[in-house]
């Protein structure tokens, strides 16, 4: 538990300062600058491995945050050598892979990681229950609701990501979690987990793609922590011309901080981060790229982006369920004669999905269609 609030309590040291496999005596928390904004990240009592430590530091997390009242603890720490080599030369056991937490985290998993089924028959089938995921996750109708379908589909993603790709079970799968503990991760656990169903949904299945679209998500804005938070938290809408090129300064400076922290991040993933503010009609930033410049996937990327913006307060102070969010859109493009966000092939198909929501049990058909029945899966059963 966090013993205060207060940024001031604490103070910061540099993560390499951690001895690998020393059991903690104190409790790390992280620090948002951005919000002010200081969460328990390892409790005390825990032993973090090097292999942890490693991932954490390529993933940004360079610095950690003590209780000033556990400084002699900490000083204990860093002066302790004798049985660390003994230690850290034992290496970690495996730990047991979790169960699936959701059906449909449990399907796509099978569906996707069976070699004997075929690709076109896994493009099917994932995409039926990712639009069905997409319709449940956008036909709520309070915000209350609306949080609860985007945690089910979070964790139908994470099961999916954690347990085929190899990308996701180290370093992104962490900041994953702490999606669950802080605001500003959240936004970015929504991107990567709509932009995820996005392209599965439009067929796409491929593991390593889907791993790298969730990495962008989880990424895209970490050049937030470089331009003025005052600029980073006024509505999108209420923004000046001074206050947008500023704001648009987070897209290279993102990019730039990625290239400094962890260069062995696919160039894929940079390109959906890079382009991720792009707009169909070309008044988008950094480069205003037009129509199919951008990326197919950067789209799914940048209309994910926006539905969250839009959904989360951010776009213009109100907060919206996804419905209510699709509307708005929905009615902003009509207004144009050329649309203005996304390519409208790819905007209507999705608006399509939702609206013609299927009322069985899709994950069920799915799994039928590749030859497999729901009950041979195994997923954690909600009480
Ligand atoms: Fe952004």
């Amino acid at each position: 538990m966090l013993r205060s609030k207060d940024p001031k309590d604490y103070f910061e040291i540099a993560l390499s300062q951690i001895k690998p496999g020393v059991a903690l005596d104190f409790d790390l928390q992280l620090y948002f600058p951005r919000n002010q904004h200081i969460i328990m990240w390892r409790p005390k009592g825990e032993a973090l491995g090097e292999e942890f430590l490693t991932n954490a530091q390529l993933k940004g997390i360079e610095k950690v945050w003590i209780h000033n009242d556990d400084l002699a603890k900490y000083e204990k720490h860093i002066n302790y050598t004798a049985e660390v080599d003994a230690l850290t030369a034992t290496p970690e056991p495996e730990p047991p892979k979790p169960e699936a937490q959701t059906k449909e985290g449990a399907a796509l998993k099978e569906i996707l990681s069976d070699p004997n089924v075929p690709d076109e028959k896994k493009k099917e089938a994932a995409a039926m229950i990712a639009k069905d995921m997409l319709a449940r996750t956008a036909n709520q109708n309070s915000i209350k609701d609306q949080k609860k379908a985007n945690e089910q589909a979070r964790k139908s993603i994470e099961d999916l990501l954690a347990q085929t790709a190899a990308q996701m079970s180290s370093a992104a799968s962490e900041i994953w979690k702490l999606g669950n503990v802080d605001a500003e991760l959240g936004h970015a656990v929504n991107v990567a987990t709509y932009a995820v169903i996005f392209a599965m949904a439009f067929g796409r299945i491929d593991v390593e793609l889907l791993s790298d679209i969730a990495l962008a998500g989880l990424l895209h804005d970490i050049g937030f922590s470089q331009i003025s938070s005052k600029v980073a938290s006024i509505p999108l809408k209420d923004m000046t011309r001074k206050d947008l090129m500023q704001y648009a300064n987070h897209v290279p400076a993102t990019v730039a901080l990625l290239e400094e922290l962890a260069p062995e991040i696919p160039q894929r993933v940079r390109t959906l981060i890079a382009q991720h503010h792009e707009k169909f009609d070309g008044s988008g930033f950094p480069k205003g790229l037009k129509g199919f410049k951008v990326d197919d996937i950067a789209q799914l990327v940048g209309m994910a982006n926006l539905l969250d913006d839009m959904s989360t307060g951010h776009w213009d102070g109100k907060k919206r369920t996804l419905k209510d969010t699709f509307e708005t859109l929905t009615a902003l493009e009509k207004t144009r004669t050329f649309p203005e966000h996304f390519n409208p092939e790819v905007f209507a198909a999705v608006v399509r999905w939702i609206k013609d929501a299927p009322a069985e049990d899709v994950t069920e058909n799915a799994m039928e269609m590749v030859g497999k029945k729901v009950d041979q899966i195994i997923y954690k059963k909600e009480a």
